[in-house]
């Protein structure tokens, strides 16, 4: 084995390590407005560097969260003293990663779907975030639910993009978390939701094995086999790991590193229930672990907001208590008695 893709390898398994997951603070410029206006912060440059620092420093997170995703502007950011946040993370224990996709973009031809962009100079990105200290990266594609869609050609064009950017990183000697997303938006079922997750993580891992890229050094960040938010009767907890878990099995091959669910809009006490599910089954080929931006966060953010001086330890700990209650679910230890403690 080349040193480059022990590596890869070992940064792969560091970000799964047992009882760990990752935080995903990487909301672009639209999505964290969106996420201060709810608290009625001000959407400048100070406040979010003051909010993602706080939570970055808050003490011991290293314990449960292995790694954060960061936006363009935060890897750049250092503390008014001066220290770059990545290297008061490399402290903490926690490695940095890189937000690197464009965003989603409607896909020509097909309307209401979407195709990620962000390949073009994606090459000297790379280099570039590699110099100051991304050890790994995330590119995400949507998959929308709805009358006669997903078509096979959004699949396909998002499966191909994500396998691109995932040769690209390696290239660099950066691990890709591959995330294609399946929304909740909708009224469908869980079967729905199960047919086109599954087809969505074939069409996903044919372009990966197309592309060279190596799975052993490769994370899946995958949205949960769940019902549509907005349907009638839905799935309960056992259902859905059930489902989620006999779908991964279907389609994700066992070298892969790891799989780090997102929480795409489930509860914070919903999205832990149901990695605890899974993992209580039983032995998986991969770990299964969390890369939740809301679900860790929408707590912590409501508490900080309240009073960003004031409550800045207050808020660090109810980010302590999430990312440990998540740290638990993904050894399926978790509880309910665990979580009122
Ligand atoms: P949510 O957990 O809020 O869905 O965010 C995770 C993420 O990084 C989506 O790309």
């Amino acid at each position: 084995m080349s040193d480059h893709y022990e590596q890869l390898v070992e940064i792969a398994q560091a970000l799964v390590a047992p009882g760990k997951g990752i935080l995903a603070i990487d909301e672009s410029s639209g999505t964290i407005k969106k996420r201060f206006d709810s608290v009625n912060v001000e959407n400048i440059e100070a406040n979010r560097l003051d909010y993602r620092s706080m939570m970055l420093t808050a003490p011991g997170l290293g314990e449960h969260i292995s790694g954060a995703i960061l936006f363009d502007e935060t890897i750049r950011q250092s503390l008014p003293d001066g220290t770059p946040l990545v290297k008061l993370m490399e402290q903490a224990g926690i490695l940095p990663g890189i937000k690197v996709d464009a965003g989603a973009k409607p896909l020509a031809g097909f309307e209401g779907e979407k195709v990620t962009e962000g390949l073009d100079g994606l090459r000297e990105r790379l280099a570039e975030y590699a110099k100051l200290g991304a050890k790994f990266a995330k590119w995400r594609a949507v998959i929308t639910i709805g009358e006669d869609i997903p078509s096979r050609a959004c699949i396909d064009a998002n499966a191909h993009a994500l396998a691109r950017y995932a040769a690209l990183c390696q290239e660099a000697g950066i691990v890709p978390i591959v995330e294609p997303e399946v929304l909740m938006d909708g009224n469908h079922d869980l079967d729905t939701s199960f047919d086109v997750t599954e087809a969505t993580l074939k069409a996903l891992f044919a372009q990966l094995y197309d592309q060279n890229v190596m799975l052993e050094g490769t994370v899946l960040k995958a949205s949960m086999v769940i019902s549509g938010s907005e349907a009638s009767d839905r799935a309960g907890v056992e259902d859905v790991a059930e489902a989620t878990v006999d779908c991964l099995l279907n389609a994700v091959p066992a070298a892969t590193a790891g799989v780090v669910f997102l929480s795409g809009g489930q509860g914070d006490v919903e999205a832990t229930a149901h990695l605890d599910a899974m993992n209580k089954m039983g032995d998986m080929p991969w770990p299964l672990s969390f890369s939740y931006g809301r679900a860790l966060q929408a707590g912590c953010l409501k508490t900080w907001a309240a009073d960003p001086k004031g409550n800045r330890e207050k808020a660090q700990k109810v980010l302590l208590h999430r990312a440990r209650m998540n740290g638990l679910a993904a050894l399926g230890e978790w509880s309910e008695e665990e979580e009122d403690a």
